[in-house]
């Protein structure tokens, strides 16, 4: 045996060494495959990545900061002095209808911004005359006047056309 076949079968040796301790056993179960809880243990490991995916998703994604713009100034431009007097008039009549006129489904409220103004025109004037009965709006209603119910209807048909659900 030449220097070198010794070398050679010691080099091979120790691999075959160093392999065998890095080598793993696998574990043998003597148990029969049961493929209905080997399908829901991939469902729970599925289910995992899914909310990890989720996590990261959150984590990564731009913040995006909710501004809740409050309304400030009147819905409407007021250009001229009806629209104006509208806007002023028409404070009374929020609690029920809504800043922009989208109703209140609480007080059963109906949306009116947007509404035709000669159909806010007959309704009001219908109902302070009694010939469309409302209750609730007969107190507002019966201290107006006709040139109050123009400018109501002025300003409220110039609302944007929203409907509270
Ligand atoms: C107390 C609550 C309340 C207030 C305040 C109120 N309303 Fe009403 N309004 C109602 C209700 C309720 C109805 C629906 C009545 C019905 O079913 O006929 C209504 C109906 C209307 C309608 C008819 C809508 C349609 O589609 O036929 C108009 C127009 C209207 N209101 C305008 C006004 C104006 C203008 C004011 C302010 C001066 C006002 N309301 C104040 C409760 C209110």
């Amino acid at each position: 045996m030449g220097r070198f076949t010794f070398f050679l079968l010691t080099f091979v040796g120790l691999a075959v060494v160093y392999s065998l301790r890095t080598y793993q056993t696998i574990e043998v179960k003597n148990e029969r495959f049961d493929f209905e809880k080997a399908k829901k243990a991939h469902a729970d490991k599925v289910k995992e990545i899914e909310e990890l995916k989720k996590m990261q998703a959150a984590l990564y994604a731009p913040k995006v900061e909710k501004v809740e713009v409050e309304a400030t100034g009147p819905l409407v431009e007021l250009t001229t002095p009806q629209l104006q007097r509208g806007h002023d008039l028409y404070a009374k009549c929020v609690v029920c209808h809504g800043k922009s006129g989208e109703g209140k489904k609480s007080q059963n409220a109906p949306a009116i911004g947007g509404q035709h103004d000669w159909y806010i025109v007959t309704q009001l004037q219908a109902m302070k005359d009694g010939v469309r009965v409302n209750k609730v709006m007969d107190p507002y209603l019966k201290k107006l006047e006709n040139q109050e119910f123009a400018d109501l209807a002025a300003y409220i048909s110039k609302l944007p056309k929203i409907w509270a659900k």
